[in-house]
C-alpha cells in the first residue's frame, strides 16, 4: 500500500475510471507546430506526466475557431479534421501509462489580439477592452450557432483521437466564461441577459456533444468567482454547475479570475497552499458529479487532506506537475522530499505572455522532453570532472554529470551548497525558493558527487588534480558604485543575512531592481522603517515577472514605501542620500540607514588561467553574465551534455541506460 490512500484511490468518473485523484491542469505551452498540429514535442511533454503518475490529463487549451479563437503561438488547433492523426498519437502516447486523457476545448473571445489572430477580437458583446486595448466585435446570432457547432466538432475530433474525454473552457474571461458573466454578457437575445440566457451556448454545446458521443467525459472548467466587480460570483456558479450536471457534464473542474482581475487565476508566490479549494467545496454542496480544485497545491499531504475530507473529489496540479512530472509517482512512493519544487516564479506563463514557448526555471527538462529525456548512454571509463562553485549551476551541472556516470568533485569556498540561494530565500513568500535550497543539497547528498566545503579551487588545485573537464560556476559578488560616502552603506547580503541589524527609522535603499524591493519587503516585516527606494530607471523591480512583481509592489505601496524613480544617487551623506532627479536640482534625503542594493557582477577570474592550461573548461550562469536561477540551471545541463558529447567523440567506451536524465 502506498501512501496517502485518498489521494490514491480510483474514482469513476463517467464511464471511465481514474487510478486516483491527481489531475494534471490544463496548461497552454505553445509546443504545437505553426499550423497547430500535435509534434514530437507537444507528446513527449505530456507522456512524461503520465508516466509520472498523474491519474487525469486534462491537454491544454486547443482552439476550435482558428484564427478567431486563437489565443497564442503555438496552441493546438482542434478545428478541422487534419488535427485529428497528431491528436490520436497524443492520446495513445498518455493512455499507455494508465492515465485518462481530456483535451480542453477552448475559444479565447475577447482575451486575444489580432495581432494573434489577423482578425479583430470578438466577445458577446462589445465590452471591455482586449489585453492589447482593443474594443471587442459583438457576435452575431449566427455566428454563435457556428461556434456552438465549432466546439461539437471539435469533440466528435477528440473521440475519434480516441481521448476519453473533453473540457469545455469556460473560465479566466474566455469566450464561455464571458457569456456567463452579468458583467460581459448584456445581450438582449436569448443567449444573454438572465441566467438562463447566458450559459444557453454551453448547455447547448454539452447536448451537441452527448447527442453524438454519450460516453464522452465532459469536464467543465467554471469560473466559481470572476474577482471582478459586477462578474460572475459563486452563488450564481453553482446555479450553473447544477444545470451544467443536469444536462449531461461529468466534472466540475473549478478555478477563478480573468485578465481583469489580475492575479488570482495563475497566482504569485504570496498566495497560501490551496486557498481556493472553498470554492470547490461550495459546488460540491450543489452537485454530485466529482468536483476538482487546484491553485497553489504543492504538498501531497495537503491535496490528501483535501480528498479525504470530501472537500473535494479530484485535485488538480498545474506548475507543480512542470516542475517535476513524477510528483505523484514520488508521492505515492513517500518520497517527497525527491520532489523538485515550483518556486512560483511565473517564469512559464511570463514566457507564454511573451509569445513564446513554456520552459521552466527550476527544472530544465520541461518543454525539452524530446531532447533530454532519450536513453543515455553511461560514461563507463570515468571521465573526471571538476566543479568550482556550488550556486545553482554548479550543482545543476553535477548533478546531470553525476547521473550520466561521471567522477564529480564540486568544490565551494563557504560552508554550505547553494550560493545566493541562501539570502533570495529570505524575504516574505520566498518559501518556496527555502524548499528549493534543500531540495538542491538533498539531491546532492543523495548522489555520487564528491563535495569539497570551505576550499577555495585555485590555479594549483587545477595543476595537481589534472580533471578531464573543468566546469567554472563561481557566481557574482555585489557590485558597489564609486559614489562619495558609499563605505557607508550596509550591503544587501548582510541585511538579509541578519549579520547586521538595520537601525534607525529612516532607511534609503539604493537601487529598485527586484532585490531592492526585496529587501525593502524584508524590512516592512518589521514594521520600524520609513522606507525609500532610490533608482534609476522608469520602473522598479523591472527585472521581475509582472504577477510577483505587482503583487510585491502592492505590498511596497501598502507599506508606505516611497518610491522614487528616474532618479540618480550623488552622495551619501552622514545624515542622509543626495539625490537628483531629472531636473538636476539636488536634494538630501534623511536616512541613518542606507543599503547599496546595485547589482552583481561575475567573478570568473579561474576560468581566464585555466583556459590556458586546458581545453575542456566551461564558465556558467552567474560567473559568465549575471542574470539568475533560471539561466543558471539551464546552463549547469546543457554543459552537462555538452561534456557528454565531447566524451562520445574522445572514443571513451559507453554503457546503455535507459533512465535518462
Ligand atoms: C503556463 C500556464 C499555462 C496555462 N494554461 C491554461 C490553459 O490552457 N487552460 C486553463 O484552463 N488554465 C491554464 N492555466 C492555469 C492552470 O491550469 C492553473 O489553474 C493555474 O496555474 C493554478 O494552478 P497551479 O498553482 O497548480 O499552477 C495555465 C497556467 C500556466 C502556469
Ligand atoms: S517556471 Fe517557476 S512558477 Fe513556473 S513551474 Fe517552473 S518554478 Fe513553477
Amino acid at each position: 500500500m502506498g501512501c496517502y490512500p485518498n489521494l490514491f484511490s480510483e474514482l469513476r468518473v463517467g464511464q471511465i475510471t481514474l487510478k486516483n485523484r491527481v489531475v494534471m491542469g490544463p496548461m497552454l505551452v505553445g509546443y504545437a507546430d505553426q499550423n497547430g498540429r500535435v509534434n514530437e514535442n507537444v507528446i513527449k511533454y505530456y507522456e512524461a506526466r503520465a508516466r509520472g503518475g498523474a491519474g487525469l490529463i486534462v491537454v491544454e487549451a486547443s482552439c476550435v475557431d482558428v484564427p478567431t479563437g486563437k489565443e497564442g503561438v503555438g496552441q493546438i488547433h482542434i478545428d478541422e479534421p487534419g488535427c485529428i492523426p497528431g491528436l490520436t498519437s497524443l492520446a495513445k502516447a498518455i493512455k499507455k501509462h494508465d492515465c485518462k486523457a481530456l483535451i480542453q476545448l477552448f475559444h479565447a473571445g475577447r482575451q486575444t489580439s489580432s495581432q494573434i489572430t489577423g482578425v479583430p477580437p470578438v466577445a458577446p458583446t462589445r465590452q471591455g477592452l482586449t489585453p492589447s486595448r482593443e474594443v471587442p466585435r459583438e457576435l452575431s446570432r449566427s455566428e454563435i450557432k457556428h461556434l456552438i457547432a465549432q466546439f461539437v466538432q471539435a469533440a466528435d475530433f477528440a473521440h475519434r483521437a480516441g481521448m476519453d474525454g473533453v473540457e469545455l473552457h469556460a473560465a479566466h474571461g474566455y469566450l464561455l466564461n464571458e457569456f456567463l458573466s452579468p458583467k460581459m454578457n448584456t445581450r438582449q437575445d436569448e443567449y444573454g441577459g438572465s441566467l438562463e440566457n447566458r450559459m444557453r451556448i454551453l448547455l447547448e454545446i454539452i447536448s451537441g456533444i452527448k447527442a453524438q458521443h454519450s460516453d464522452l467525459v465532459i469536464s467543465v472548467r467554471l469560473n466559481v468567482d470572476d474577482f471582478t466587480p459586477g462578474g460572475l460570483q459563486p452563488d450564481q456558479s453553482a446555479i450553473i454547475a447544477s444545470e451544467l450536471e443536469k444536462r449531461g457534464a461529468d466534472i466540475i473542474n473549478c478555478t477563478c479570475g480573468t485578465y481583469e482581475s489580475g492575479l488570482t487565476s495563475i497566482e504569485p508566490a504570496s498566495y497560501p497552499e490551496g486557498w481556493r479549494v472553498y470554492l470547490a467545496e461550495k459546488i460540491k454542496q450543489y452537485v454530485r458529479i466529482p468536483v476538482v480544485t487546484g491553485g497553489m497545491i504543492h504538498n501531497p499531504a495537503f491535496a490528501e487532506q483535501v480528498v479525504a475530507e470530501g472537500r473535494s473529489d479530484l485535485v488538480f496540479l498545474g506548475r507543480s506537475l512542470l516542475a517535476d512530472p513524477k510528483w505523484p509517482a514520488k508521492a505515492l512512493r513517500g518520497r517527497v522530499h525527491e520532489i523538485r519544487p515550483c518556486i512560483r516564479c511565473n517564469g512559464c506563463i511570463n514566457l507564454h505572455f511573451a509569445g513564446m514557448p513554456v520552459s521552466c526555471t527550476v527544472n530544465p527538462a520541461t518543454g525539452r522532453e524530446k531532447q533530454y529525456n532519450s536513453r543515455i548512454a553511461k560514461v563507463a571509463a570515468k571521465s573526471r570532472v571538476d566543479i568550482v562553485g556550488a550556486g545553482p549551476a554548479g550543482i545543476q551541472a553535477a548533478l546531470t554529470l553525476d547521473k550520466m556516470g561521471f567522477e564529480v568533485a564540486l568544490f565551494e569556498k563557504s560552508s554550505c551548497p547553494g550560493g545566493l540561494l541562501g539570502f533570495a530565500a529570505t524575504p516574505p513568500h520566498k518559501d518556496r525558493l527555502k524548499d528549493f535550497h534543500q531540495y538542491l543539497a538533498s539531491q546532492l547528498n543523495n548522489s555520487g558527487v564528491k563535495q569539497i566545503y570551505e576550499h577555495q579551487y585555485l590555479i594549483g588545485d587545477l595543476q595537481n588534480r589534472q580533471p578531464d573537464h573543468l566546469i567554472i560556476s563561481t557566481g557574482s559578488r555585489p557590485q558597489t558604485p564609486k559614489l562619495p560616502g558609499i563605505d557607508r552603506c550596509l550591503g544587501l547580503e548582510a541585511v538579509l543575512s541578519g549579520q547586521v541589524e538595520v537601525a534607525g527609522e529612516e532607511v534609503v535603499i539604493i537601487g529598485g531592481g527586484s532585490n531592492g524591493c526585496e529587501v525593502a519587503d524584508f524590512l516592512l516585516q518589521h514594521g520600524k522603517h520609513r522606507i525609500t527606494i532610490v533608482e534609476g530607471r522608469s520602473r522598479l523591480a523591472a527585472d521581475m515577472e509582472r504577477k510577483n512583481r505587482r503583487d510585491l509592489l502592492n505590498r511596497l505601496e501598502a507599506g508606505g514605501v516611497m518610491m522614487l524613480v528616474k532618479h540618480k544617487v550623488l552622495e551619501i551623506t552622514p545624515t542622509g542620500v543626495v539625490i537628483a532627479d531629472a531636473t538636476q536640482q539636488p536634494r538630501e534625503i534623511s536616512a541613518q540607514a542606507v543599503i547599496a542594493a546595485t547589482g552583481y557582477r561575475s567573478v570568473n577570474q579561474l576560468y581566464h588561467q585555466a583556459r590556458r592550461m586546458m581545453s575542456s573548461v566551461y564558465v556558467i550562469g552567474d560567473a559568465l553574465r549575471v542574470r539568475g536561477f533560471k539561466s543558471a540551471i539551464l546552463e549547469g545541463h546543457m554543459t552537462a551534455y555538452m561534456i557528454y558529447q565531447e566524451e562520445l567523440k574522445s572514443k571513451r567506451s559507453y554503457s546503455i541506460d535507459s533512465r535518462g536524465c
